[in-house]
């Protein structure tokens, strides 16, 4: 398809640090507008006042991805003083890791609602406008615990749900000139890792270098690294590629 006259507009949910962060940079530097997603508009801020001194148009949007109104409340925002959000990258996560017998209830239902109800929210209220416009780009943050990993029942289910998910989107959307892609990253050194280190309770640089060393490539990723992934799926170069999962994991295949 021509390239579009204005540019287009991106929301990234969870993009106030970590992966999201580098996501949005990303775009903001491949000629996107950004509307940074996070829990709350302040902590977006700093990524917004980045993205404007490189001359990207941002917005900061707080929202919780799993409350409906808010998600309602944001998206329209963003298309009021942005643009009509034809890229949606799902991004937002938490970690409630736990044996599966000493999981909670509780840490069930928030890494679904984060990851499942948020990504199926936030996609819902976005697609109307690229429907609209007859061209958009979904992209879901998976993980290669989609494939099972101790005292992940709760993330897993949600990261492959996720995957099941972005396959019906691609049915459903390609009519309309609409992708929906996946990315499952191994392990990415951003505060969820620190997190990781802690319940296994290793010093975090021996936790990485530890990793790193079982990894193919022997180093731990990027943020970078998801971000250049990210970059091919929303490009118009990737307009027949669709419903599909990309690994970006140095070599693993899972956790
Ligand atoms: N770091 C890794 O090794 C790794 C590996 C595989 C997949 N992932 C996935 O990548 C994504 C980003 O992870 P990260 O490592 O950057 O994590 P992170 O903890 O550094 O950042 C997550 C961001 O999501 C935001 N967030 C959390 N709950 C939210 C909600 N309900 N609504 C809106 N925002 C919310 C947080 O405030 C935070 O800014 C997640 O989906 C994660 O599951 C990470």
């Amino acid at each position: 398809m021509d390239e579009p006259t204005t540019p287009r507009t991106a929301v990234v949910t969870g993009a106030a640090r970590g992966i999201g962060a580098a996501l949005a940079r990303r775009l903001g530097a491949a000629g996107l507008q950004v509307a940074v997603l996070d829990l709350d508009a302040e902590a977006g801020e700093p990524v917004v006042s980045e993205l404007r001194d490189a001359g990207v148009r941002a917005l900061s949007l707080g929202a919780d991805v799993s409350d409906e109104d808010a998600v309602a409340a944001a998206v329209a925002r963003c298309a009021d003083e942005l643009g009509p959000p034809t890229v949606l990258v799902n991004n937002a996560g938490i970690i409630r890791d736990n044996l599966l017998f000493r999981m909670s209830t509780g840490d069930w239902d928030a890494v679904m609602g984060v990851h499942l109800r948020g990504a199926f929210l936030m996609t819902r209220a976005c697609q109307a406008f690229m429907v609209q416009e007859r061209w958009g780009r979904i992209v879901s943050v998976s993980s290669i615990s989609a494939q099972g990993n101790h005292g992940q029942a709760n993330y897993s289910a949600a990261k492959a749900g996720l995957e099941g998910m972005t396959r019906t989107l691609a049915l459903e959307l390609g009519p309309f000139g609409v992708t929906a892609n996946a990315i499952a990253p191994g392990y990415i050194e951003t505060d969820m890792i620190r997190q990781t280190a802690e319940r296994v309770g290793e010093p975090y640089d021996q936790f990485v270098a530890r990793i790193a060393e079982g990894v193919p490539v022997r180093r731990m990723g990027r943020p970078d690294d998801i971000a250049a992934a990210v970059e091919y799926f929303v490009g118009d170069d990737a307009g027949f590629v669709t419903g599909q999962t990309l690994v970006v994991a140095g070599g693993l295949t899972s956790a």
